[in-house]
């Protein structure tokens, strides 16, 4: 079988028919784009790849479809290795019908998600389609939701994985959006619902398809993608180092590496904090000063800067990272950053990422725009998220942690493990002056000098709240440790968290406030 399959692949006919042909294929290089295989080839383990279905056709006869044959029908599917470990990988090909999704080349990626989650092991979706193939009008829609369904069953059993390397519109789109991670590359990748001619008709708005849905839009302001890619190898090895910090499948916790154990002081970490309250540090410092050297993968770096999500590792130990950001907005909790967090940390849990929660919060920035665009409903998804997360947890409040944003960010009360805090801490219903303006009101109000009486109140309020030893008392704070021995205390409790066994009282599923 192998040799006949091989002497197939020899012949002239079948070089010609594994892709649209050299003209599409140098008009794909043209555009700064690789070919289905050459992907495939830059992502899998050398000589790791096995390909399926690679004799498929499609089966249309309408429009003299039946003289348009290409081996494969516009999509490469099958598995290998990536470091090592096992993927399945679909790499939709542009130069065979605009990389369209017929019947066939969705029973194709069906295939392989149905061997994905019985094997369980990761899928990886390299997507350049100009969407449903139009010659085949229901069929091929109908092939978009026996995948969007897999999308769904696989969701939380298996890491999905979408790489948008080219278009991506229409319904094709919700495939990669129910996926874990969407990544794009930029300049050469487009995901929107409706394009630009539709947009002018309806609305008037006059947008190319880059500004509409290119790489930059979606990692901006849509926060549709995860991360972005110079170009199609970036994106490649972009997705090999998400990989590295997943597990294979749910059952699986991520693969730990070696690790030589040293002092773990981290002196620079005693400085990161300024001495007024209100000037901003850049929690990255913070991030990096705890994690393994360059090991911090950060995850939506460009939007909601208010908050820092990611993956690192910490001993070897493979984290997820969910961070107060107080260079953008001090930090606040809003609409888009408590969305991103709140999936972020799903991810997480669904696939045994312990999570390490650093906290430096004033609150949920208040206004009408937060309000009408339902920042409760928003602000609930994270507090919802994190409550029902059974990985270990683990938070370390650097600064701030006033009001309900306490609360939410992994506060004890809501199940965390284990909660640290430097001495800086302040841990309290809200600053010392927006307190001590309402529950000395009158006493301000009436004093001969109000100024000064403020400034009393103030202090006395301080003394009282900003600092985490009345928390410590209570035990909602485990330990108050020195920003310079963050690290190593943060080892420890994560290895002491290792074989954490939890889980939540039976139900079909919860109600996520979405
Ligand atoms: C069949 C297609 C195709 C499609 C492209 N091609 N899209 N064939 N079905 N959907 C073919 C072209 O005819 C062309 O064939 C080749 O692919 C390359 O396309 P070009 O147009 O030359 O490439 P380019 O200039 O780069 O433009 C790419 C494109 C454009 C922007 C994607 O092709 C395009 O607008 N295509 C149609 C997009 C679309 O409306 N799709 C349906 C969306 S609705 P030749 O033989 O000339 O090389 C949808 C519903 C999903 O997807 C529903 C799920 C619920």
């Amino acid at each position: 079988m192998a040799s006949s399959k091989l002497e197939l692949l020899a012949s002239k006919k079948a070089q010609a028919q594994l892709g649209g042909g050299q003209t599409r294929i140098d008009k794909q290089h043209q555009k700064g784009k690789l070919t289905a295989r050459e992907r495939i080839h830059f992502l899998m383990d050398e000589g790791s790849f096995e390909e399926i279905g690679m004799f498929v056709q499609h089966r249309s006869t309408d429009f003299g479809m039946e003289k348009q044959q290409f081996l494969g029908d516009g999509v490469v599917t099958g598995y290998g290795t990536v470091n090592g470990r096992l993927v399945y990988v679909f790499a939709q090909d542009f130069t065979v019908f605009g990389g369209s999704l017929s019947e066939t080349q969705a029973e194709k990626i069906c295939k392989l998600m149905d061997l994905a989650v019985k094997n369980g092991a990761p899928v990886i979706g390299l997507n350049d389609s100009g969407g449903a193939r139009i010659q085949e009008g229901v069929k091929s829609l109908g092939g978009y939701a026996d995948i969007f369904y897999r999308n769904v069953l696989a969701s939380g059993v298996v890491p999905q994985i979408s790489a948008i390397m080219g278009p991506c519109a229409g319904g094709a789109v919700y495939s990669p959006a129910m996926t874990d991670f969407i990544l794009m590359v930029e300049n050469t990748s487009y995901m929107f619902v409706t394009g630009p001619n539709v947009v002018k008709t309806v609305t008037n708005e006059e947008v190319t398809a880059e500004e509409l849905g290119g790489a930059s839009a979606h990692s901006t302001k849509s926060g549709v993608t995860h991360l972005t890619a110079v170009h199609d190898v970036d994106c490649i090895n972009k997705i090999k180092q998400l990989l590295s910090y997943l597990p294979q499948n749910c059952e699986e916790k991520p693969v730990k590496l070696a690790y030589t154990p040293s002092d773990e002081i981290r002196e620079q970490l005693a400085t990161i904090i300024p001495e007024s309250a209100n000037q901003p540090y850049d929690m990255r410092e913070v991030i990096e000063g705890i994690v393994d050297e360059e090991s911090f993968m950060e995850i939506h770096p460009d939007y909601a800067e208010n908050i820092v999500v990611g993956f690192a590792r910490i001993a070897g130990r493979s984290i997820g990272i969910v961070a107060n950001q107080p260079v953008s907005l001090a930090g606040v909790l809003d609409v888009e950053s408590s969305k991103k967090a709140a999936r972020f940390v799903r991810t997480c849990d669904c696939f045994n990422v312990p999570l390490l929660v650093l906290v430096d919060v004033p609150g949920f920035l208040p206004g009408t725009d937060q309000e009408w665009n339902a920042i409760i409903t928003n602000g609930a998804k994270l507090l919802f998220a994190f409550s029902e997360a059974t990985v270990p947890r683990v938070t370390l409040i650097t600064r701030k942690a006033y009001g309900g944003a306490y609360d939410v960010m992994n506060s004890k009360h809501i199940g965390a493990d284990m909660n640290f805090a430097w001495p800086s801490a302040e841990i309290a219903v809200m600053g010392a002056k927006g307190a001590s303006e309402i529950i000395f009101r009158k006493e301000i109000k009436e004093a001969s000098d109000p100024a000064a009486k403020l400034k009393e109140k103030e202090l006395e309020y301080a003394d009282k709240f900003a600092h985490p030893y009345r928390a410590a008392a209570r035990g909602f704070i485990d330990e108050v440790i020195l920003p310079e021995h963050s690290r190593k205390k943060l080892i420890k409790a994560f290895a002491m968290l290792e074989n954490k066994v939890d889980s939540l009282p039976k139900k079909k599923h919860g109600n996520i406030p979405l």
